[in-house]
């Protein structure tokens, strides 16, 4: 039986996954999964009820039962939590650092594992993320890893905040980054790696258009059918 095509999409945060995701599942009218909402959603969550870091099993017990909508919105996708529309606080510093923890948690990555799962639905699958390739998806039929220099993926995080009129700090951001991709590529599970079979793309001199165009050569190269 053929399955549902999947394109992953793995790399270090700010290296324009994102925004390369959305492009992509619209030109092709798959279905997006944006995997890092579901650890901010957790973090969210664990921050709102003051669920702490170290509790692994509440927040695990949490990531599982989580009520989440993604609805497409004009600029994007908005993000609704237990009904409430928190997609402005997914981005924020406090956010980010928790989510990071919380993604280094096993039990929460299982939880979360079979929700992603469940995005694989005809036509097909955009799954962006740190593991999709690896974990999630391993026998996704087109793989890519998209990455840039530390530097350059801070000033693209400190433009898109400035644009939602966040207060930040360049400096303080590219230490941010470097501390999550150490805590990302260092943790014992599902650390941040390309898969084997992954193309790996780095965006460092390319703008949008050039990426989208070298993902659009790979997928006339491989065989996946849409
Ligand atoms: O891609 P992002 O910045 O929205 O991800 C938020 C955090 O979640 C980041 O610290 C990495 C982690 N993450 C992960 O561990 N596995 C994924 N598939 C996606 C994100």
């Amino acid at each position: 039986m053929s399955r549902v095509p999947v394109i992953t999409i793995d790399g270090p945060g700010g290296s324009g996954k994102g925004t390369i995701a959305l492009r992509l599942a619209r030109a092709l009218g798959w279905h997006l999964l944006d995997s890092g909402a579901l650890y901010r959603l957790v973090a969210v969550a664990a921050l709102d009820r003051g669920v702490r870091a170290s509790d692994e099993t509440g927040l695990a017990r949490m990531a599982r039962k989580l009520d989440v909508r993604f609805e497409a919105a004009d600029d994007g996708v908005a993000v609704i939590l237990e009904g409430a529309d928190i997609t402005d606080r997914l981005r924020s510093h406090q956010t980010s650092e928790m989510a990071s923890r919380v993604a280094a948690l096993p039990s929460v990555r299982e939880a979360l594992a079979e929700r992603q799962r469940q995005f694989r639905q005809a036509p097909g699958l955009v799954a962006d993320g740190r593991d999709m390739g690896t974990v999630i998806f391993p026998d996704a039929p087109l793989k890519l890893y998209l990455t840039a220099s530390p530097e350059a993926r801070a000033e693209r995080r400190y433009k898109q905040l400035k644009e939602k009129g966040e207060s930040v700090n360049l400096s303080r951001l590219s230490q941010d980054i470097k501390k999550r991709d150490e805590r990302d590529s260092t943790r014992a599970i599902a650390p941040l790696k390309p898969a084997p079979d992954a193309h790996v793309i780095d965006s460092t001199e390319m703008g949008i258009n050039e990426v989208m165009d070298t993902i659009h050569k790979l997928i006339k190269e491989s065989n996946i059918s849409h």
